[in-house]
């Protein structure tokens, strides 16, 4: 039975560090040490961290099955409270464990009182870390695969849509762009197998490590790893404790993937624009101006861009926050939620958006197909047809160099060069040459692994998608730990 002693002392927050304490905690200093509007966040990880622990207390004659009864009733209670968005939280109760604690001891009595036995907030708050972190590294992973699978399957569409591949933003060789998409693939599944790698790295369980020595209680530390889907308990309690790199890694992860996300903003916001007019947005993800009746602004995909500031904001956080910590726990260590928190928020939102943007945008194959009429794309095309009729390649480069400048003196492109301009700088150089500076021929010829060809193309969408197949909930292999 809830006994008057508990519910009072649930209630205020004076004396909540019991009898070693005379006076309440100045209020500002309150205000600035609680964490419960942020970390309750953390709420059905905390509560899943407490049962385990109980159930385990029980199963060690720690405590009595009457009192896990008790626990697991009132902790059912207190997650259902917070489902609902019913349950009362607390600021002057400082964090989401001792809102809980609070909460369920107000309950229970006696039985949510003897909960904390042989744990610590320190190793308390390390688990709901690990497993929020877990799981989310998982649930970003798999929005990565649907953003690559949206990509696989508009590169399908555009396996013969040709442009110009750039490099320093100048036109550089033809491509296609099914080649171009699956170059983002790749780096965005680089991605997901990092937060994989890190969810798996993670995977070990703090719970039993106490504050930073253990505790004298005979806990079974696996039992309490295995309940919580952990590969193991970690070997060292002031480690367990103290150790957040889990954060960073999850973090520099995110930061990646959001840099990747910004670049291939950036180049949408390039191909939307008039210059290039590679793209146009679907309506539902872009802007009018409020000013300017002609607008179609690529708002989304600037604030993708925009929005990698903010993760790598996080990174850094992260890492700053831990500089200079001796072991084990220190309370620095509560700062670590927000930008937890943020960064995952912010990369999960930018892949949603992202992958709805990519589902409908149009691809202007028409433009595209302009483009690669100017530019030149098609010059290395020149130096390698002279290669192959045994010219040095160095030499090769020059005799093609020299073409450009005059053509580019005609105003003309290489395509409408007359045949005796090409041969007055090379000798060899016959009719085949027109081929040759044809954009869809010199695609097809780069045909090596990795290249633009039409069936190597076609090969690493193959490859790509494969790798999605595997990875999708019930068609083989799960994704790194078997965890929907
Ligand atoms: N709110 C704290 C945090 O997030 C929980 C651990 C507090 N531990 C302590 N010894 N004060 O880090």
């Amino acid at each position: 039975m809830p006994s008057d002693r508990y519910a009072r002392r649930a209630m205020s927050s004076d004396k909540a560090w019991g009898g070693r304490f005379d006076a309440d905690l100045d209020a500002t200093a309150a205000r600035f040490s609680a964490s419960v509007d942020t970390d309750k966040r953390l709420a059905l990880e905390d509560i899943a961290g407490s049962l385990a622990h109980a159930r385990m207390l029980a199963s060690r004659a720690v405590i009595s099955a009457a009192d896990l009864a008790d626990i697991e009733r009132g902790l059912a209670e207190i997650r259902a409270e917070i489902e609902a968005g019913t349950f009362e939280w607390d600021a002057a109760r400082e964090d989401v464990h001792m809102n809980i604690e609070a909460a369920l001891t107000a309950k229970v009595g006696d039985a949510g009182a003897r909960l904390h036995t042989g744990r610590s907030r320190n190793d308390q708050v390390a688990t709901d870390l690990r497993l929020f972190a877990r799981e989310s590294c998982l649930r970003t992973a798999r929005r990565i695969d649907a953003l690559e699978s949206v990509l696989v399957e508009r590169a399908r569409e555009h396996v013969d849509t040709l442009l110009p591949g750039y490099t320093h933003l100048q036109r550089a060789q033809p491509i296609r762009l099914a080649h171009h998409l699956h170059a983002w693939v790749e780096m965005l599944d680089r991605d997901a197998a990092r937060l994989r790698d890190a969810a798996r790295r993670m995977n070990e369980s703090p719970l039993g490590s106490g504050a930073l020595a253990g505790t004298t209680f005979p806990l079974d530390r696996e039992m309490t790893a295995r309940e919580l889907g952990f590969d193991r308990p970690a070997a060292n309690s002031l480690d367990a404790t103290a150790d957040r790199d889990f954060l960073v890694e999850s973090a520099a992860a995110l930061a990646t993937c959001a840099i990747h996300l910004s670049r291939f903003g950036e180049e949408l916001v390039l191909w939307s624009s008039q210059e290039f007019g590679f793209v146009e947005m679907s309506d539902a993800f872009a802007t009018g101006s409020s000013m300017m009746p002609q607008k179609k602004n690529p708002d989304i995909a600037e604030l993708i861009r925009g929005k990698s500031a903010r993760v790598v904001g996080d990174l850094v956080t992260l890492l700053v926050l831990q500089k200079g910590l001796p072991l084990a726990y220190n309370r620095d260590l509560q700062e670590d939620k927000p930008p937890l928190f943020d960064a995952f928020d912010t990369v999960e939102s930018s892949l949603a958006v992202m992958t709805g943007m990519m589902a409908t945008v149009r691809f202007r194959a028409d433009r595209m197909a302009a483009a690669l009429r100017e530019g030149f794309v098609t010059a290395t095309e020149v130096a390698d047809w002279l290669v192959t009729r045994g010219v040095p390649f160095r030499e090769a480069h020059a005799v093609a160099g020299r073409l450009v400048r005059i053509a580019l003196e005609r105003g003309s492109d290489l395509v409408s060069l007359p045949l005796d301009v090409f041969r007055r700088e090379h000798a060899s150089f016959d009719d085949s040459i027109y081929v040759a500076l044809d954009p869809a021929v010199a695609v097809e010829r780069r045909d090596l692994l990795g290249a633009p060809a039409r069936a190597r193309v076609l090969a690493a969408l193959d490859a790509a998608e494969a790798r999605l197949d595997a990875r999708r909930p019930g068609i083989g292999a799960a994704d790194g730990q078997g965890r929907a």
